[in-house]
């Protein structure tokens, strides 16, 4: 409360000295205004932050939180992030982070930054428009801004709670649909392993920026998304099961690298979809056949060998036709399952084994 006011009288105060200020502030420090618009240029974040740091002297940039700084490394997540956030109902169907840490977190180290200027840097590390009036925030995290962070989970270990009858049946809560809008859940269908209690068909096709190899669109039902927030951890790991809510760290792992967010899945098979045809709605794990083995994401692949297509009556014949073209012409390419980025590169050992014996 005193800080808010404090904040409200230094804007008064330099305000008051003129209306004009903020123009001439902005015309004598050309930097400034790329930082208070950044909001609204989303997507160029690696371009925006190169420009800053070339053109502020001091190097700190204090419009972009790393949490890779010394200090800021030194402290607990919880030191700044309260899990649940108050907006949590408007935002979420469970007790759920869902927002900025509050001023009461910084303040303590970063008064100066706080009251430097009309327009601090620092309050658009959080609010979308710089004023000691406007709470506006971003989403929280932003949208298309890489994450700092990996995320931690490791299938092998969740097998036995995935198969459990205690599992069955829960609610996939609503917070998939934040980035992905998956089908409601058909009571019907057999729900294999319970996998899709994070993995559920894509309702929607994404359209990456540049679209797909070949152009190639991939009809509805192809992908399976994967978790985006928390809906699909916390009635777990909510107060017992460790991880727990408020330990941040337990699944997200400080990278050294910015992580970008994946705009599509990433395929060596785009022709195939799980869904609708009958023939791939299967358990999960007869064609992922290590995925019960994992025990991390770090490089984890779909990993479905050809041997899980090929060895069915489904789909020899035509591999093996595929193959015999390409023996009378090297330049043909493989486009059954594939798309030409893959169908064209040399017949891997896994394909060839197939037909030499
Ligand atoms: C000093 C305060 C502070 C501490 C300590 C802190 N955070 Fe944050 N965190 C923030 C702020 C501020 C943001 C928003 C940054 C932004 O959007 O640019 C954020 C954003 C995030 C995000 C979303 C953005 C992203 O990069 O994915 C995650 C996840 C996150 N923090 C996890 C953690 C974890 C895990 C820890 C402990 C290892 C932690 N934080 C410690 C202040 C902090
Ligand atoms: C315990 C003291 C402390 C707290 C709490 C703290 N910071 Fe910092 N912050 C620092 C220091 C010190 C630096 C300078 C970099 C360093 O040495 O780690 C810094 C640097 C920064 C920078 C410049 C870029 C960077 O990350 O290096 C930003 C932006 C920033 N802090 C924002 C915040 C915000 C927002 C909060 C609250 C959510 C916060 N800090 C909480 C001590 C703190
Ligand atoms: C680390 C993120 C963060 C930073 C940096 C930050 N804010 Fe906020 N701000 C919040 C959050 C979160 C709230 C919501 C109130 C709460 O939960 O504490 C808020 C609330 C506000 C409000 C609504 C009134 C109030 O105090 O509750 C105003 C106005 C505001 N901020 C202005 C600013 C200004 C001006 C700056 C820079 C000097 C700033 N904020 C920096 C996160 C931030
Ligand atoms: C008939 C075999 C088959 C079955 C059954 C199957 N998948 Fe897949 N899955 C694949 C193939 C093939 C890929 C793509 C592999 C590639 O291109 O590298 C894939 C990819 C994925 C991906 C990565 C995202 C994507 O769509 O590219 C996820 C997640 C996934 N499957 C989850 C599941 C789940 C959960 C089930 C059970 C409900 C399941 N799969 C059942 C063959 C199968
Ligand atoms: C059905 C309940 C359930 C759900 C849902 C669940 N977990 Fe777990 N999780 C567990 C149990 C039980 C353990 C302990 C397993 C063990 O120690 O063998 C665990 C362990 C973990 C561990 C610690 C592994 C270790 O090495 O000690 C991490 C990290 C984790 N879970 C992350 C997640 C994430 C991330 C999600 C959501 C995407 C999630 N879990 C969803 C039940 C669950
Ligand atoms: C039990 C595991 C687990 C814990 C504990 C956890 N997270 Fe997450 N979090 C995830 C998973 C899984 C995702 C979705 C995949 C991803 O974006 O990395 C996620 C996504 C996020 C996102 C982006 C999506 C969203 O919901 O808006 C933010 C921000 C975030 N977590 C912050 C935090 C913070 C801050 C904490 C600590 C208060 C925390 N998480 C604790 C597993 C966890
Ligand atoms: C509690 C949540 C949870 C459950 C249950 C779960 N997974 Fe996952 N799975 C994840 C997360 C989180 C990722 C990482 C997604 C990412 O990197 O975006 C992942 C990744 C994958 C991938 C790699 C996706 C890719 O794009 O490369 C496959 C394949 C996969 N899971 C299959 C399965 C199968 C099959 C089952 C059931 C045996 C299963 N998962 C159960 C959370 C879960
Ligand atoms: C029935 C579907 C199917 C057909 C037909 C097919 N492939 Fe594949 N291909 C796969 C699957 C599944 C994988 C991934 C796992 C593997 O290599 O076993 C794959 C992987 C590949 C890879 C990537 C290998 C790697 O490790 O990166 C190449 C290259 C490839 N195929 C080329 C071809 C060529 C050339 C042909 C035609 C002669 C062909 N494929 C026909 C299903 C098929």
């Amino acid at each position: 409360m005193r800080i808010r006011l404090v904040i409200i009288i230094v804007f008064a105060a330099l305000l008051g000295a003129g209306y004009v200020f903020p123009r001439i502030a902005l015309n004598a420090t050309p930097t400034f205004s790329p930082q208070v618009n950044r909001k609204k240029q989303t997507g160029r974040t690696v371009r925006r932050r190169n420009q800053s740091r070339s053109q502020r002297k001091p190097a700190r940039d204090y419009s972009q939180f790393s949490h890779r700084s010394a200090k800021h490394q030194s402290l607990a997540c919880d030191a700044c992030h309260k899990a649940p956030t108050a907006n949590w109902l408007k935002a979420s169907a469970f007790p759920d982070v869902a927002d900025y840490p509050s001023h009461a977190s910084c303040i303590k180290c970063h008064r100066t930054e706080f009251f430097k200027g009309a327009r601090p840097l620092i309050c658009s590390v959080c609010h979308t428009k710089v004023s000691p009036r406007d709470e506006a925030r971003f989403d929280f995290e932003k949208p298309n801004q890489p994450s700092q962070f990996s995320t931690i989970f490791p299938h092998d270990k969740h097998q036995d709670v995935i198969a459990s009858d205690r599992f069955k049946g829960e609610p996939v809560a609503a917070a998939h649909a934040l980035r992905s809008a998956p089908r409601a859940q058909d009571k019907s269908r057999a729900q294999y392993y319970n996998c899709a209690v994070c993995h559920q068909t894509e309702a929607k096709t994404p359209n990456p920026p540049g679209g797909f190899p070949d152009n190639f669109m991939p009809p509805a039902g192809t992908f399976k998304a994967a978790p985006v927030g928390h809906a699909s951890c916390y009635n777990c790991h909510w107060k017992n099961q460790e991880p727990t809510h408020n330990d941040c760290a337990g699944c997200h792992k400080l990278s050294e690298t910015d992580v970008a967010m994946r705009l599509a899945p990433k395929r060596n098979s785009l022709k195939f979809a799980h869904e609708p045809l009958e023939a791939h709605i299967a358990e999960c794990a007869s064609c992922h056949i290590n995925i019960t083995r994992e025990s991390s994401l770090l490089n984890l692949k779909p990993d479905v060998p050809i041997t899980s297509c090929s060895t069915s009556s489904c789909h020899l014949a035509q591999t093996q036709t595929e193959f015999e073209q390409r023996k009378l012409d090297s330049s043909f390419g493989c486009v059954k399952c594939h798309t030409s980025d893959v169908g064209k590169r040399p017949v891997p050992a896994s394909h060839s084994a197939l037909f030499t014996e």
